[in-house]
Order: structure tokens, then C-alpha cells, then sequence
């Protein structure tokens, strides 16, 4: 289940070095987050484990790392210059600046908050009496809107340089080299291009940890096909299946905390002809985790060919006189997002016999630390046969591996629980054939996070099971 109370895992990251607050020696800045230790190797596990799953583990799909700041024309094409706005309300008591929508969410649910036109949010909050967070005063200006695409000048002289974008979703860098790639490649239709990189957006109203940021990293695939050929509706059921199995035996997410959610034809994209989100079940409710697909047409190139002048069309390589421009569908994932999602799943406060756990039941293939080595001691001639099986462990497999000698090993067992680490070792006096009370002379304990099991196993098993991981 999901923690109760986000404010727990938040507490868990700070502790142990999976997320820390942006700037914290400065006083911080509002709502920017930095991944600590193990926090960073849980995110790359997740794009490692995504990039495996879609790019290196299909054949119809290359992958792209195209630059963040693009020519201010793509923005105008794609539609964001003119689309892409939030509905802003300003308090006339405190000048405080709110989305609308979002403040309506909670009395009206996230469906029915989401369809709401421009100009029915704020006769809708004076209705429903939703007063300022900030000063408790009901006295709203109308919605009006306000565009989420942060604004930067790229030339040195102040003053002087050419107004551009930080971009806000990653999808535009696949589509301008659509060109490029096919050109390139011998991929035929269909095909997908998968990208993983920073977006940006002035969000009004970020929060919840990093569920919401300005600036955060997203995995986003641009799947060409020839809806001539492909049913739309068959590409979009395949996308769905394929992110909803990505979530769930991938990263291991449990399918109760997991919905799909249709997109009400008022809140589709400009670009969507069809969307559907798989959502979490967030310590504040159900909340977008990622669109599982959404039905792009053939809008962006479109847009492309018409506003840069290139020809943007695909010929068919076995009738060449065939020129299309192939429809897309995209599935977009954000990785602050799911790793939130992650972070949450596993979170578990348990009770044992005599002792409380709290434990991060990772899955195997995105545990920040695949296993611990704890010599049981501080016994010099103990630590060194550790390090010599460390040092094994290391150079013979991909495994991260974390070496542990502080404290008793009951507070390291804690320890290794609590950041997730799926296998621990104890290298004791048996394992150097000095007490066989403990074991036999180089066998090991392994014990399991989640069954609590110890084994007790030769080293040259462990190392020839450990290699084949
Ligand atoms: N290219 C399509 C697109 O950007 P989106 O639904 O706006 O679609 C896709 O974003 C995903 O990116 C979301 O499902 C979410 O996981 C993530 N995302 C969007 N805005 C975010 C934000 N402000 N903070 C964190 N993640 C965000």
C-alpha cells in the first residue's frame, strides 16, 4: 500500500540520501529537489531499466538526445506559444496567484475540475466558497491564461539576445529530427524514437514533493505509423498494455495503486485526438503517473513541414512514389514522477516480534544497492577476508555493492532495510574458519529483506550465482 503519509517517505529521503531540498544551505528554493546517493541510482536504474525495455529490447525503436534550448520556431509550430496556458486567478485581498483548477479539484474531484472552461473557474470557486490558501478571503479576479514555458535570452550582450525556451516537453527534439533519424536509420514504418531529458515548466502550482516541479526529467517515445495501414486504435491499446506492464513487472508497482483514465474530450492536449494517463494512488488522492498513450495525428510533423519549409513526408520503401506523413502516438513517462511512485509502493513500516521495520521492498531491478557486505566484527583479519570478497563481487558482476561496518549488525540490517538493499552477506568467524559454531570455514549468511531468511552458503556458490545476475 501506498505510505499514509507522504511526509514519512519525505523524512526517509532526507535521512538517507535519496532526495534533498534544492539549495539547503542557501534556505533552499521553493520546490527544486536534489537527488542524493541513492536516490540518483534508483532514478538511473528506472531510465536504464525503461531505455532496456523499449529501445534496446525492440526492434522497431532507436533512441535520440536531442538539446534543450531549440530555435523559438519550434515552439510556435508545435502550438505551446499559443496553447500551452494554465488558468491563473489572482486574490484582489493579497495578490497571491492560484490555478484555478487545481484549487477546485478538491471540492469537485480531478475529472470534473479538468474539463471546466476558462471562464466558468471563478463564478465556480465564488459558488463552491473556496477562499484564498493564502489569506482566507473569497475575492477572486476571472481566470485568465497564462503561458507554463519559461522564458530565457540565449546572446551575450544584456539586453540584446534572442528571447528562447527551455523546452517544455522533450517530444518537440524528436519530431524536428524525424528528417534525420529516418534518413539515417534503416527503420521502417512503424517505428519509435524514445527520448530521456529535462523538461521545464512554470508550474503555478508545484508541490507535493516532486509529484509537480518546474523543472523535471522526462522518457518519452514518438511512435510513427501509417494510419493507412495501422488502426490508431490498435497502436493506442498496444501503448497502454506495453505502460501499464513497464509499470507493473518492471518496476515492480502494485497494479491495486495503478488506474487508466481517459482524457474528457475538453482537456485533450491541442495536439490530442485521444489520451489516456495511468494514474497512482498518491497519498493525496489518484494523480497522473504518466500518459500511457496519447494520439498525436499527424499534427507536429504537419506543423514542422509547414513552418520550416523542409519536407518532412516518409517514403514507402518498397513503392517510392508513396510519400506520407506518418501519424504518431506517444507515450510520456516522467521519471521524478514514477520514481515517486516507486518510493511510495515500497515504502513499509512493519511490525516483528520484538522490533518495528521500516523497509523499502524495491523490486531487484531498480534497488539503489543490489547487496551489502557486513563483516560482523571490526576484527582486522575479519574486515580484510570482507573486502577480499568485495573486491570479487565487484570486478566479477554489475552488482552495486555497499560495504557496512557500522554499528551492531542489527542496526545495520535496519539500515540496509531501510534504503531497500534486496540481499545482505555477513562474513563472520565461520566464513574464516575460526568458529564453526557460526559456520563452516568460507561460507557466508545471506539474509533476505523481505522474508527476513538467512542461508548459509559456500562463497564459491554465492559468487557463481551472483555472476549470472
Ligand atoms: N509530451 C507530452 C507531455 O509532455 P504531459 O502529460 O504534460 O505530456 C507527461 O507530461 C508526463 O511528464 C506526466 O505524466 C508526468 O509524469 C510528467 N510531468 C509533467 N509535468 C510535470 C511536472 N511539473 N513535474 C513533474 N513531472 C511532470
Amino acid at each position: 500500500m501506498p505510505a499514509t503519509s507522504l511526509d514519512s517517505v519525505v523524512s526517509l529521503c532526507k535521512r538517507r540520501g535519496f532526495i534533498f531540498p534544492g539549495s539547503e544551505i542557501y534556505g533552499g528554493l521553493a520546490n527544486t529537489w536534489d537527488y542524493g546517493p541513492l536516490g540518483v541510482e534508483l532514478k538511473n536504474n528506472i531510465k536504464q531499466l525503461w531505455w532496456k525495455t523499449f529501445v534496446h529490447k525492440r526492434q522497431d525503436m532507436v533512441g535520440l538526445d536531442a538539446a534543450i534550448l531549440m530555435n523559438p520556431k519550434v515552439w510556435e509550430a508545435s502550438g505551446h506559444v499559443s496553447n500551452f496556458n494554465d488558468p491563473l486567478i489572482d486574490c484582489k485581498a493579497c495578490k497571491q496567484r492560484f490555478r484555478g483548477d487545481k484549487l477546485l479539484e478538491e471540492k469537485l474531484g480531478i475529472e470534473a475540475a479538468a474539463v471546466l472552461k476558462l471562464e466558468q473557474v471563478q463564478p465556480m470557486l465564488m459558488a463552491e466558497k473556496i477562499p484564498c490558501p493564502s489569506c482566507g478571503k473569497l475575492d477572486w479576479t476571472p481566470a485568465k491564461k497564462f503561458n507554463l514555458m519559461f522564458k530565457t535570452q540565449q546572446g551575450v550582450i544584456e539586453g540584446e539576445g534572442t528571447d528562447i525556451y527551455l523546452r517544455p516537453e522533450t517530444a518537440q527534439g524528436i519530431f524536428v529530427n524525424f528528417k534525420n533519424v529516418s534518413q539515417t536509420t534503416r527503420m521502417r514504418l512503424p517505428f519509435g524514437v524514445a527520448q530521456i531529458g529535462k523538461a521545464f515548466r512554470n508550474e503555478i502550482t508545484p508541490g507535493n514533493f516532486t509529484f509537480r516541479t518546474r523543472e523535471f526529467e522526462q522518457m518519452e517515445i514518438e511512435y510513427f505509423f501509417d494510419a493507412t495501414i495501422n488502426k490508431w486504435e490498435d497502436v493506442f491499446a498496444q501503448w497502454k498494455k506495453d505502460s501499464w506492464s513497464f509499470l507493473v513487472d518492471q518496476l515492480g508497482i502494485n497494479p491495486e495503486n495503478l488506474r487508466f483514465r481517459d482524457h474528457e474530450k475538453d482537456e485533450l492536449s491541442h495536439y490530442s485526438k485521444g489520451t489516456t494517463d495511468i494514474e497512482y494512488k498518491f497519498p493525496w488522492g489518484w494523480g497522473e503517473l504518466c500518459a500511457a498513450a496519447a494520439y498525436r495525428t499527424d499534427f507536429d510533423l504537419n506543423q514542422h513541414q509547414q513552418f520550416s519549409g523542409e519536407d518532412l513526408q516518409y517514403t514507402d520503401p518498397d513503392e517510392p512514389t508513396r510519400k506520407i506523413i506518418p501519424h504518431v502516438m506517444e507515450p510520456s513517462y516522467g521519471a521524478d514522477r514514477i520514481a515517486l511512485a516507486v518510493l511510495l509502493d515500497a515504502f513499509n513500516e512493519e511490525k516483528l516480534e520484538n522490533d518495528t521495520r521500516t523497509v523499502l521492498k524495491f523490486s531487484d531491478k531498480i534497488a539503489p544497492i543490489d547487496l551489502a557486505i557486513l563483516p560482523l566484527s571490526k576484527k582486522e583479519h575479519l574486515i580484510a577476508k570482507a573486502q577480499e570478497l568485495y573486491k570479487k563481487i565487484i570486478q566479477e558482476t554489475d552488482l552495486t555493492v555497499d560495504f557496512d561496518v557500522t554499528g551492531s549488525i542489527g542496526k545495520r540490517y535496519r539500515r540496509q532495510d531501510e534504503i531497500g538493499t534486496p540481499i545482505c552477506i555477513t562474513v563472520d568467524f565461520g566464513t574464516l574458519g575460526e568458529d564453526e559454531a557460526q559456520g563452516l570455514k568460507d561460507t557466508v549468511t545471506i539474509r533476505d529483506r523481505d522474508t527476513l531468511q538467512q542461508e548459509r552458503m559456500s562463497i564459491e556458490d554465492l559468487t557463481e550465482r551472483l555472476a549470472r545476475c
